[in-house]
């Protein structure tokens, strides 16, 4: 029952011990200060005396425990909690979280920009919680990254930002159907891929129609496909005496860097360019327009 709450609450155990505390403390405060009202009022006896009382611990409860909460230092998890509460008594529907997986098997400099634009560490339980987005679209939150390699920069990105991570194989992942009641489990909504190299399997793909962006370091159709990844992109690039190179975001379907595209953008080659002096300029590219991008992607999810 407590690992449940621990996971429902998103806390570890310190702070599960301290709510604890925080609700009975703040409920026999809130007791006591009812019943010196209620003796103010001469009404201690009676329907009357129960009716007020009922109205006047309700009114008091929250006041007590987020007194207590801000004693105990859990005032964040009892400012949210109580929001719920509210939104619950008000008939409002709490705005649904989309849960987003990054796959990623490299460095992870786009994953960590991502993360930056959804998830701010929630300084209570040192946890990654939501970052808000405004009042219109869902709320987001990268929830799960998935690596296919172990030692990944990716997987330091994640630990940083207190990211679960999945390390999957190589064969159950291809095989297809291993994996997807796994990502059901966390609740992934939405995949981003940002340098995760293995295709993605039909069913993985049928299960997340349009819910699957990758993005590739090339203007495609050009210098895209199996093989085609990192150095070799921009070696291809340069090879071919391109003037002009970029980034393709584009939706996922059962081919290597094929399916339709949401977002490309540019920029001039130099005379003198390298592969390595362009993949700097594409990462510069790929950390300003992808993390935007979902922003917008993800407001129309669900
Ligand atoms: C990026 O260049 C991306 O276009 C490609 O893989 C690379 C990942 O880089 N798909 P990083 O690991 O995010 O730094």
């Amino acid at each position: 029952m407590f690992v449940k709450l621990k996971q429902r609450w998103n806390v570890n155990n310190t702070n599960l011990v301290l709510i604890f505390f925080t609700f009975a403390l703040g409920g026999s405060l809130c007791g006591y200060l009812g019943r010196l009202l209620l003796s103010v009022t001469r009404l201690e006896s009676g329907p009357a005396g129960v009716i007020l009382y009922i109205i006047i611990v309700t009114l008091l409860w929250p006041l007590c425990v987020l007194l207590i909460s801000i004693l105990l230092g859990q005032f964040s998890f009892f400012r949210k909690y109580l929001e719920k509460v509210w939104a619950r008594l008000s008939g409002k529907k709490n705005r649904e979280i989309i849960k987003v997986a990054i796959f990623a098997s490299g460095a992870g400099s786009n994953a960590e920009k991502i993360i930056q634009k959804f998830n701010q560490p929630d300084r209570n339980t040192n946890k990654a919680e939501v970052k808000s987005q405004g009042e219109k679209g869902p709320k987001a939150m990268i929830t799960l990254i998935v690596c296919n390699k172990p030692g990944a920069g990716v997987l330091q990105v994640a630990k940083s930002a207190n990211i679960e991570t999945l390390l999957i194989d190589k064969d159950r992942f291809l095989k297809g159907d291993h994996y997807l009641p796994i990502l059901k489990r966390h609740g992934i909504d939405f995949i981003v891929l940002a340098g995760f190299l293995w295709k993605i399997p039909a069913g993985i793909i049928q299960a997340y129609p349009n819910k699957i962006v990758n993005i590739h370091p090339a203007l495609l159709p050009r210098h895209g496909g199996k093989g085609m990844y990192g150095a070799k992109v921009h070696e291809a690039v340069i090879a071919a005496g391109d003037k002009q190179s970029g980034i393709t975001i584009h939706y996922v379907d059962e081919l290597y860097d094929h399916g339709n595209v949401i977002l490309q953008a540019t920029c001039d080659l130099g005379e003198d360019e390298t592969p390595e002096t362009l993949a700097e300029k594409i990462h510069l590219l790929e950390h300003e327009h992808y993390p935007a991008l979902l922003e917008r992607l993800l407001q129309n999810v669900k």
